[in-house]
């Protein structure tokens, strides 16, 4: 059984409820449009003329990717984009003092199979927590444009309390930062970038899409397992996602079940307070951080994003 709530904006019954598996979806207002809309702002004067949705068939892959991988970088490192997020978090119930978020990603997703690897890169079924993510981790979901089933995002809740066999104890997030990040620009046809994958089969339904307006959000843990849907719908998806923790939830090791998550460091020096943009203490961090050469040393380098 899985629950999907809308529009609950008192954000320690969502957090705990989202720890147990639950997921929400909150209606557009002024803050989260306004994200949004400062999205699509950046993506059409890259674009500059052709609809994004469709410039895909207009444009050879190497073009395309010519306009789309340093888009994405702008984006995360856009003065404007944080203090959206700020407003944004603040506007649906989070706490600022205690609710530290990492830099919003803006993804594409092409239809058709035009292109699969690096800037388009398509996840197969995963959970956050393989990749290092803290099981404290919560997840915000936003469409940029209209989005439908054929692009949406899957849920497959019937695992959240149910472990897959996968490679995550294969994964150390800290070689992944030296070593993964900058390759996905140059990867056009396939995608060799090691990953942590299930490693049996996974019954991909019953599954959940949640279809929000423009605007719109989908919550969830960083401990679902979820997958991006092939896109078959026609136009190029744009989305926007941004991953939160909140520090007494951390200090108190109140989060999702651990199922079959066994990955190496955390991405949790990461995460920038929502008040003043100051990370999370050191001695906090260390208590999830299972990697000892590392303890301490800042590895994370937003423009190697
Ligand atoms: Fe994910």
């Amino acid at each position: 059984m899985v629950a999907v709530y809308f529009d609950s904006m008192d954000d320690d019954t969502r957090r705990r409820d989202l720890y147990q598996g639950e997921l929400f979806v909150l209606s557009p207002r002024p803050t989260t449009l306004a994200l949004v809309e400062h999205a699509r702002e950046m993506i059409e004067e890259a674009f500059a003329g052709k609809d994004p949705r469709t410039a895909q068939y207009e444009l050879s892959v190497e073009e395309f990717v010519a306009i789309v991988a340093p888009l994405k970088p702008a984006f995360i490192h856009h003065p404007r984009t944080k203090a959206l997020i700020q407003a944004m978090l603040a506007d649906l119930g989070c706490d600022p003092e205690a609710t530290y978020f990492d830099v919003p990603r803006l993804r594409t997703m092409t239809s058709d199979d035009y292109l699969k690897a690096g800037v388009g890169y398509q996840f197969h079924p995963h959970r956050d927590t393989w990749f290092s993510a803290p099981l404290a981790q919560l997840n915000w979901w936003m469409p940029v444009y209209e989005i439908t089933s054929e692009s949406s995002m899957a849920f497959h809740p019937r695992y959240f309390n149910e472990g897959v066999k996968n490679g995550s104890s294969e994964y150390n997030y800290y070689e992944w930062n030296r070593t993964g990040r900058v390759e996905a620009a140059k990867q056009i046809k396939t995608d060799t970038r090691k990953q942590p994958k299930a490693e049996e089969p996974v019954e991909l339904d019953p599954q959940v899409r949640l279809i929000p307006p423009v605007g719109g959000v989908v919550l969830f843990s960083g401990a679902q397992l979820h997958t991006t849907v092939p896109n078959s719908s026609g136009a190029t998806r744009y989305s926007i996602d941004f991953r939160t923790v909140h520090r007494a939830d951390l200090e108190r090791r109140i989060a999702a079940p651990n199922v079959d998550s066994a990955p190496q460091g955390t991405t949790l020096r990461d995460f920038l307070r929502a008040t003043d943009l100051t990370r999370l203490p050191e001695e906090l961090v260390l208590e999830y951080d299972n990697v000892e050469e590392h303890s301490g040393v800042l590895v994370y380098d937003p423009a190697r994003q």
